[in-house]
């Protein structure tokens, strides 16, 4: 049974000011969906110590941005993953587009990283999507899968599949443009497709998770879905009440779907 799940990517955002009044106002606010969500922040790496520290024993997990393809030794500016266990966290954001197009982080390097993060306890969040070009060009899922088959090409199957998947189109992340629900489910079905083409049963088994702008006017919708088991949050992760509002709709619809199991039970 998959969780659902929401992340918080402060991207380059923050102070020790800002975060303490940020988290102090968004953990009353998400007490009482701790049961039902799993939550992740994942704030610049100078502030990881400050917010573990903070998220206490809120039952909200630390998540990291990144991590270095490399164990360690002479990498200046690069984190490892180890390191990164040490400091708390729980998952780690690999892949994101920003780091793809910003810091030429190609699709090995990208497997590279995820493959250092498979080797610790902690859960790589891989994401993919596409430009506005590639959609238009119809490569949506071409780009996907070549995002997907390096992973599968560096750590196998099981990697892929022990890791979640955000889905981000590009032209939707920090741009207002968000994907329409059926955007969303048309592509996350087709992910779970690629991984069932590689060995059945596998699609189901994964969460896949949409990032792109979304807010808590359009989080409903957007979670809709069964194949959509949660959100990547960027913007609207850096407001308390924004972020609880998501956080309140994905609850909504896991409820939702609950009361609708109990239905046909
Ligand atoms: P926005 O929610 O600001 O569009 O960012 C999405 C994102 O990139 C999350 O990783």
């Amino acid at each position: 049974m998959r969780k659902p799940i929401l992340i918080a990517n402060w991207k380059m955002n923050g102070s020790l000011h800002a975060n303490q009044a940020l988290l102090v106002r968004m953990l009353a606010k998400l007490r009482p969906f701790r049961k039902t969500i799993d939550m992740v922040i994942c704030p610049p790496f100078p502030y990881l110590f400050q917010v573990r520290d903070l998220l206490g024993y809120t039952g909200l997990s630390l998540g990291s941005q990144n991590a270095s393809s490399a164990v360690s030794g002479a990498h200046t500016g690069e984190v490892s993953a180890t390191m990164l266990q040490e400091m708390g966290c729980r998952y780690v954001l690999v892949g994101h587009s920003e780091r793809r197009s910003l810091y030429q982080e190609s699709n090995a390097n990208v497997a590279a990283r995820h493959k250092q993060v498979l080797a610790t306890d902690m859960t790589p969040v891989l994401c993919v999507g596409e430009t506005l070009e590639e959609r238009e060009q119809g490569q949506t899922m071409t780009v996907i899968e070549r995002q997907l088959q390096a992973v599968i090409d560096a750590s196998g199957l099981e990697g892929l599949s022990s890791s979640i998947i955000a889905y981000e189109p590009v032209w939707a992340i920090g741009t207002g443009k968000t994907a329409t629900p059926e955007q969303v489910y048309e592509i996350h079905r087709a992910i779970r497709e690629f991984l069932d083409t590689r060995q059945a049963g596998t699609g189901q088994s994964v969460s896949v998770v949409y990032g792109g702008s979304v807010k808590s006017g359009n989080a409903a919708e957007l979670f809709q879905s069964p194949e959509v088991d949660g959100g990547l949050i960027g913007g609207a992760s850096l407001q308390a009440d924004e972020f609880a509002l998501i956080t309140a709709a994905l609850a909504d619809t896991v409820a939702e779907a609950g009361s609708l199991c109990g239905m046909l039970d």
